[in-house]
């Protein structure tokens, strides 16, 4: 048993888990996998439909641009939707829905398919083709998913913008992706008020020239203004004969580009992240079915927003492609009270619960005799995303929520990975804080500044060494920008951002973000996107970002930030300044504190030295001061 030899507090997994998992020896899975990494790849590939086979698994002539399954021939939707129309999943449920309100929508996977189609054929009819991109910007509503899988279906490539950001980072992602058509909705439910989401697109648009069509999803009915000429209902638009209930799908190679998702990086603007059909169906499907053990009687929820990664590959696709009954809510975990999710865990059975540590610990505030009233019996995997979970945190979950019988699988992965990377599954022995093991096929390492392995225990850069099928392709119409900031620190590793430690039994403890990328409520932000909003107002010359441990989000946002000359530094400034960074960026990017400087410590580059304003602002000695300018 290499349970007894492992160090430190340890969770192991029970019999009645264990009778469950699809495997139960997942080291033989991992060690098979390490022997034959194509091998592993093709047999979770031949689960999965193909219009033609593949030629090779994978083509590494190209490092770092891989491919997978060339020449394969398949669609991503076909697999999430036509594969299981044709079987009894006909009649399952593929999505069940609540509102904030509380009303209750449901599509069986026929039905899923059938809204599918129909709006494919709207896309179509408006000049949609395949290679088009197509930007969302909706709330939680099935309309979102709908619109998402449409595109795929005509094979046009989607970007789904968070209902969560605003004017100007709309803007920047219709602008870069230069989206034919923008999908939105009027408004989103948000504790009980509304998000003017097609008003904010509006500003956005005004900034934005591409985009020929609007289509306006009706969510709360709030008055709208109308464009002439460019704006158009969904609802009428799906009521008329152009609306068909066929659609020809279109038919992909398995390296045509799926999606694109922005999202933050080192430097400058947020990048586009660019996943396929094929490599990502597969990486995507294959994680879901071992790691939350997906079996068909399952009610899964994933408690992310569709307009993270995390909603793509585990709301939307991975999911579908396993012919699950998937959960969505639309609003806040607290609304109207703090047993909203407890009290919708009885209501609708579900199995497997997926969230982030910052969920967690602010649901813990409000204390167990919320979960408590309810009958969380139903529940047998719990599932951990977005930022390391303190071990404080972990236990709470595992005791009071999943009654310690639920095992918690604390996946780390990101953007650019599309599927879990450091996952358990629930026949792994857990620690609480650590996401365990590479996923089978993965090979990673922690590495010191020289790119040689650091030793146990001792932290350094987190890299992975192999590739993988739902690894990123390249940044969106940048390629070089992905070769640079990805593959040039350490020869022949992918740069993951991340600093890590393994342990003596080779487990990873995820420590944050080593580079200008600030995690706040698990949400992946900037420090450039930031400052920028910043200095985007009139009153201020230049703007530094850091941020700050924080009880309950991870991380809080800290500015600093030098006036122009002339401009009084006042209390209402700094309101005003907050307010302008929500209406510019999105109110999750709202600084926590803004200060007033007279100047910022930098090298003499010029570029800002934001350690050495976090080391000041956590009472520490900065190290290594040779860079800086003063
Ligand atoms: C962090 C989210 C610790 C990490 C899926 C990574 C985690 C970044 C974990 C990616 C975890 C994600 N433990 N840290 N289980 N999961 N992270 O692109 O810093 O929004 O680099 O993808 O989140 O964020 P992204």
């Amino acid at each position: 048993m290499p349970d007894k030899s492992l160090s430190g507090e340890v969770f192991i997994p029970s019999d009645e888990v264990l009778r469950h998992v699809h495997v139960r020896d997942w080291d033989k899975l991992i060690g098979e996998a390490e022997k034959d990494l194509e091998g592993f790849w093709s047999r979770e590939a031949h689960e999965l439909h193909w219009f033609e086979h593949w030629d090779k698994v994978l083509d590494d002539s190209h490092k770092p641009f891989f491919k997978w399954f060339t020449n394969g021939k398949t669609n991503i939707v076909y697999n999430c939707l036509d594969r299981h129309t044709q079987t009894a999943r006909r009649n399952k449920l593929a999505l069940m829905w609540e509102g904030e309100k509380g009303e209750f929508r449901s599509f069986s996977y026929f039905a899923l398919k059938r809204e599918t189609c129909r709006f494919a054929n709207v896309l179509r009819s408006l000049g949609v083709q395949k290679g088009d991109r197509v930007t969302l910007y909706m709330g939680r509503i099935p309309e979102l998913m709908i619109g998402m899988l449409a595109c795929a279906r005509i094979g046009a490539i989607h970007s789904v913008v968070y209902g969560g950001f605003t004017v100007e980072a709309l803007h920047e992602r219709l602008e870069d992706s230069q989206s034919k058509v923008l999908i939105v909705a009027d408004g989103a439910y948000q504790r009980g008020k509304i998000v003017p989401l097609k008003a904010i697109a509006d500003e956005a648009l005004q900034r934005a020239a591409t985009v020929e069509s609007v289509l306006v999803v009706k969510r709360t009915g709030e008055a709208v203004n109308m464009e002439s000429g460019r704006d158009m209902w969904y609802h009428e638009l799906m009521a008329l004969p152009i609306a068909g209930m066929q659609c020809h799908i279109e038919v992909m190679d398995a390296e045509d580009p799926l999606f694109i998702l922005y999202t933050s990086g080192t430097t400058g603007k947020p990048k586009a992240i660019l996943h396929t059909h094929g490599g990502y169906m597969v990486g995507t499907y294959s994680t879901l079915k071992y790691v939350f053990d997906i079996h068909d009687e399952d009610r899964y929820w994933c408690a992310a927003d569709p307009g993270w990664i995390t909603g793509h590959s585990y709301i939307v696709y991975g999911p579908l492609l396993n012919g699950t009954t998937s959960f969505m809510y639309e609003g806040a975990p607290t609304y109207p009270y703090p047993n909203r999710w407890w009290q919708m865990i009885e209501k609708y059975g579900i199995n497997v619960l997926y969230t982030a540590p910052t969920a967690i610990r602010g649901l813990m505030r409000f204390g167990e005799a919320w979960p408590n009233r309810h009958d969380l019996s139903s529940l047998r995997i719990l599932g951990s995303v977005g930022e390391p979970i303190n071990p404080e945190a972990w236990k709470w979950y595992h005791r009071v929520i999943g009654k310690g019988r639920c095992p918690i699988m604390d996946t780390w992965w990101q953007t650019e990975t599309g599927m879990f990377m450091i996952t358990p599954t629930p026949a792994v022995t857990l620690k609480p804080g650590s996401g365990t093991r590479p996923f089978p096929g993965v090979k990673m390492d922690v590495l010191d500044e020289e790119g040689k392995p650091a030793g146990v225990n001792e932290e350094g850069f987190l890299v992975i060494k192999t590739p993988w099928p739902a690894m990123m392709r390249t940044i969106y119409r940048d390629p070089e920008r992905y070769k640079a900031q990805y593959w040039s620190k350490f020869p022949g590793a992918y740069l993951t951002g991340d600093s890590a430690r393994k342990d003596e039994d080779g487990y990873y403890w995820v420590i944050g973000r080593v580079d200008d990328v600030i995690k706040v409520s698990g949400y992946r932000l900037g420090t450039a996107e930031i400052e920028s909003a910043l200095v985007s107002h009139h009153a201020i010359a230049e703007a530094a970002a850091i941020g700050l441990p924080h009880d309950v989000k991870g991380n809080a946002i800290h500015t600093f930030v030098i006036v122009k000359a002339g401009v009084e530094k006042s209390e209402k400034l700094i309101e005003e300044l907050r307010a302008h960074v929500a209406h510019e960026m999105g109110p999750i990017a709202k600084p926590d504190s803004i200060q007033f400087v007279d100047s910022l410590p930098k090298t003499r580059s010029g570029k800002i030295m934001r350690r050495v304003l976090k080391a000041r602002a956590l009472g520490q000695e900065p190290k290594d001061l040779t860079t800086l300018e003063e």
